[in-house]
């Protein structure tokens, strides 16, 4: 599974090197190192609604530190198992 977290100007501003930093923390608590990838990716296209990120071809937008953990089961937890 390949994470994509947009790391143009605008998701910049609103947090996305630390939700990539976030993500990968708890790609590692979950041992799911050889099975899911972060990767910085510019631009995705929904500015207004950042942070945007593509779990493989699944778009999720106003992705937050505060939703972060929802997200992350919900796209990634819940797919993987
Ligand atoms: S800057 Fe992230 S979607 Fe455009």
């Amino acid at each position: 599974m390949d994470i994509l977290v947009c790391i143009g100007s605008s998701c910049h501003v609103r947090g996305s090197y630390s939700i990539m930093n976030e993500l990968k923390s708890m790609i590692t608590e979950k041992h799911l190192d050889s099975e899911v990838y972060i990767k910085p990716a510019f631009c995705l296209g929904y500015c207004k609604l950042g942070v945007t990120i593509k779990v493989d071809e699944q778009l999720v937008t106003g992705v937050t530190r505060e939703n972060l953990t929802e997200v992350f089961d919900k796209y990634v937890l819940k797919k993987v198992d």
